[in-house]
Formats: C-alpha cells, sequence, structure tokens
C-alpha cells in the first residue's frame, strides 16, 4: 500500500506530493509543525497538540490554514488512509510560497498545509524502554524562543547526528549557565536520591512538550513528587534515574549520560512505572 499525504486541500500520493520552491519554510524555516502519537487509532492528546499548534502560530502571527473542525477531520482521514492504528501523525503549516523577501509576504498568501502518517511499533518501542538509551551532552546552539515549535531544527538535527556518531540516541542540550534545557528533540527528566523527578520549567527556554505535561498528572495521581526546576549535568550524573519524553518514544529510560552509568545502569522503576502507566485513562485528572 502506498503512503498517502494532505497537502493543501488534497489527499496524493507521499512520493509524488510537493511543495513550491518559493515555501516560506523551505526559504527560511518559516513553518510550525506538530507530532502526535496514534494510539490504537486514536491521536492521544491531540487537544494538547492543538493547542499548542495554535500557540505556535499566534507566536509567529501564522494564519491557520483552516479551522479546528476541518484540521480534525483532515488528520483522522490521514491516519486512516494509511491504515494507521500505531504510530505518528506529522502537520505542518507554513506562511506559504512568495518570492524570496525576508518580510511576510501579502497578507493573503495562503499557508501551506501538509500532513502525513506513519506507523510506528510499539513492541520495538517497549522492548527499547527496557533496555534503556545512552544520551551524550552538548551545548545549546539554539535561538531563543525554542518555545515555538518551529520547523528550524537545524542545531537539533546536528545535535541528534553528534549524538548519533557517538552510540547515543539522544543529546541533551546544556545551556551557557551549565544546565540542561532539554534533549534535541524531547524534554529531559532526572529522579533524584529522594525520588522525586526534576525537570526543567516550562519556559521560553524549552518546548513544552504535551508529553511532559501527560507525565506531570500521571505523577500528581501516583503522588510521585515533582520538582520544575533546572538541573546541571552533575546533578545528572549523580541521578538515581534519567529519562527523555517526547510524542515519539513517550516515557524512554536514559541508562547512561557522556558514558557515565546513571544509577545502577538500567532503566529505572519511576521511568518504567511512567510508562507503563502512560496511555492508562485511569491516570488522566483532566
Ligand atoms: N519532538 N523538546 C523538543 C526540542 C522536541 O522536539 C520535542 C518533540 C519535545 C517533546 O514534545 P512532545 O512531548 O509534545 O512531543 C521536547 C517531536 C516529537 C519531533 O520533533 O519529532
Amino acid at each position: 500500500m502506498s503512503r498517502v499525504a494532505y497537502v493543501n486541500g488534497r489527499y496524493v500520493r507521499h512520493a509524488e506530493a510537493g511543495i513550491s520552491i518559493d515555501d516560506r519554510a523551505f526559504l527560511f524555516s518559516d513553518g510550525i509543525y506538530e507530532v502526535i502519537e496514534v494510539f490504537d487509532g486514536v491521536l492521544f492528546d491531540e487537544r494538547g497538540h492543538l493547542d499548542r499548534l495554535a500557540r505556535s502560530a499566534a507566536e509567529l502571527r501564522l494564519k491557520p490554514p483552516m479551522g479546528e473542525a476541518a484540521l480534525k477531520f483532515v488528520l483522522r482521514e490521514v491516519v486512516a488512509r494509511n491504515r494507521v492504528r500505531f504510530g505518528h501523525v506529522y502537520l505542518q503549516v507554513t506562511r506559504g510560497a512568495a518570492r524570496r523577501e525576508h518580510y511576510f509576504p501579502a497578507a493573503d498568501t495562503p499557508p501551506n498545509l501538509v500532513v502525513t502518517a506513519r506507523p510506528h511499533d510499539p513492541v520495538a518501542g517497549d522492548a527499547k524502554a527496557h533496555k534503556g538509551i545512552a544520551v551524550i551532552t552538548l551545548p545549546d546552539i539554539r535561538w531563543k524562543r525554542p518555545d515555538i515549535k518551529t520547523v528550524s531544527l537545524l542545531p537539533n538535527a546536528l545535535a541528534k547526528q553528534q549524538a548519533k556518531e557517538a552510540g547515543a540516541a539522544e543529546a541533551w542540550l546544556v545551556g551557557a549557565d551549565g544546565f540542561v534545557t532539554e534533549g534535541a528533540s524531547s524534554n529531559a527528566w532526572i529522579v533524584d536520591g529522594e525520588g522525586r523527578l526534576i525537570t526543567h520549567p516550562a519556559d521560553s527556554s524549552i518546548l513544552s512538550g504535551i508529553t511532559r505535561a501527560r507525565i506531570l498528572e500521571i505523577a500528581a495521581v501516583k503522588a510521585i513528587r515533582v520538582i520544575e526546576r533546572a538541573f546541571t549535568v552533575a546533578e545528572t550524573y549523580a541521578a538515581r534515574e534519567a529519562f527523555i519524553s517526547g510524542a515519539t518514544m513517550l516515557v524512554m529510560p536514559v541508562v547512561r549520560v557522556d558514558g557515565r552509568a546513571i544509577g545502577d545502569g538500567a532503566p529505572g522503576p519511576v521511568a518504567l512505572a511512567l510508562r507503563g502507566a502512560f496511555h492508562d485513562p485511569m491516570t488522566s485528572v483532566g
């Protein structure tokens, strides 16, 4: 079965889908995106993702391409046409196509909307979680608004590649002040010696993850204490556990950071419990 993409009102074969070479995201990274998990056919935490999309659009003064009901319909249609039961749906909105000039194009320039979906093997994800991943730390060289989910991901891509070449699955980005902000494509967490979850506050220096928000809800239900504060690389090395969160990897235990074992070098019980509860409606307070 060939993959199907939605591009500006049409469902087309993925391999034949295209966008203008004048697209503002191609020229200037002038676009935003979301990645939403499809869990047993359901768009998980769709509300949070659509709210964040609207926020990203407002921050960049980007016109929404369509109303929310229509967008929800398109997301479901792309999931259905690609027969995705477990996987992800990707959506990207750009400021449209216009002759290359830095300032915004004419107000009537239509935004470009692309939606794709792809399956993901949940069993493979769980197997990976039970092994845990390695992380390296790198300087956070991004711009000062990573709270906006833009497609401007070059520093993130460079960091991910460096991690891969070092045999790691993620890079934790460290600010000039020595504190870990987040992962190149995930939020970063540690568990301290008293079993408390520590993660960077959702200010302008990180992306406020929808998965992160869900973990905070689960922690509240399970009476796990949480401290939203920045932590250092040294604290990470000394942590009892570490993990990352994001729509593609959910809660993924981290067992090595910069080659040092975290805790006993195996996925920690807090991270695995959070992962185990992730899709459980009983742990949702909202
Ligand atoms: N990345 N921080 C960054 C820099 C991210 O790119 C992501 C997600 C997150 C976690 O956000 P959420 O929990 O809402 O997925 C944090 C997506 C999955 C990606 O770029 O593929």
